[in-house]
């Protein structure tokens, strides 16, 4: 079993009670935060693109837990040049074994550049999604993305258990492209995200539940509130 804890706009914290990672935790500065960065206990950080609403507090967060970075090869790098001391690099299709269990890179489409406070962009290699494998249990996270055929490869290959699936609209898909996403993907669960944190990705999250109930009866909806956790 696994405990997924929703902790704002796209940032999750997975357990299975001996190791927890965190994915995209953007704490600071996000009005929906239900963490500190230093409030987290993690064995890894796993970042899907280096966009500031998910890179956010990773580099902080990883060397208070003297844990690595989990990202693509560019966005490591940059992590590292920002002070990251452990970083391990990766790319789409790929996999290791952690200690805490197992993770791939999987397609996203999306951008993926960080800006910095005087304006510069650094390109920070492709966007992903990511499949966590802990213990005998698959966390799918999206990243931001818009809907891909490909998801139903990804679902194929890899039986989904949890899934979490941004639906704000505007920077990525919205709720009836993330319902598509559901029949493609077929996770046991879903979980939406990346939605209500800023007036522009502002949607109602009940019409995600409704129209998953009707289009995919076989799929469970979860709506978390910040700090709430699902388990699977
Ligand atoms: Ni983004
Ligand atoms: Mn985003």
């Amino acid at each position: 079993m696994v405990k997924a804890t929703f902790l704002g706009h796209a940032c999750v914290l997975v357990s299975d009670g001996t190791h927890s990672v965190v994915i995209d935790p953007f704490l600071t500065g996000n009005p929906k935060a239900a963490a500190k960065p230093e409030d987290l206990t993690v064995h890894a950080v796993i970042v899907t693109h280096g966009h500031g609403d998910h890179l956010g507090d990773a580099v902080a967060i990883a060397n208070r837990n003297n844990c690595p970075i989990i990202a693509v090869f560019e966005l490591a790098t940059y992590c590292q040049r920002k002070g990251a001391k452990q970083v391990h690099p990766m790319h789409i299709g790929g996999s290791y074994a952690f200690p805490f269990g197992r993770v791939k890179f999987v397609p996203a489409w999306h951008g993926s550049a960080f800006v910095e406070d005087d304006g510069t962009i650094v390109y920070t290699g492709t966007p992903a999604g990511v499949l966590l494998f802990m213990g005998d249990r698959t966390v799918y996270h999206a990243g931001d993305t818009g809907l891909f055929g490909d998801m139903e490869l990804i679902g194929r290959r890899h039986p989904i258990d949890l899934a979490f699936l941004p639906i704000g609209d505007n920077f990525t898909m919205g709720i009836d492209d993330a319902v598509e996403a559901v029949k493609l993907l077929r996770p046991k669960v879903v979980v939406p995200i990346h939605y209500g944190t800023f007036p522009v990705i502002e949607v109602d999250p009940d019409e995600f539940v409704r129209k998953v109930q009707a289009e995919c009866p076989s799929v469970t909806v979860r709506v978390l509130q910040p700090r709430e956790a699902v388990e699977v």
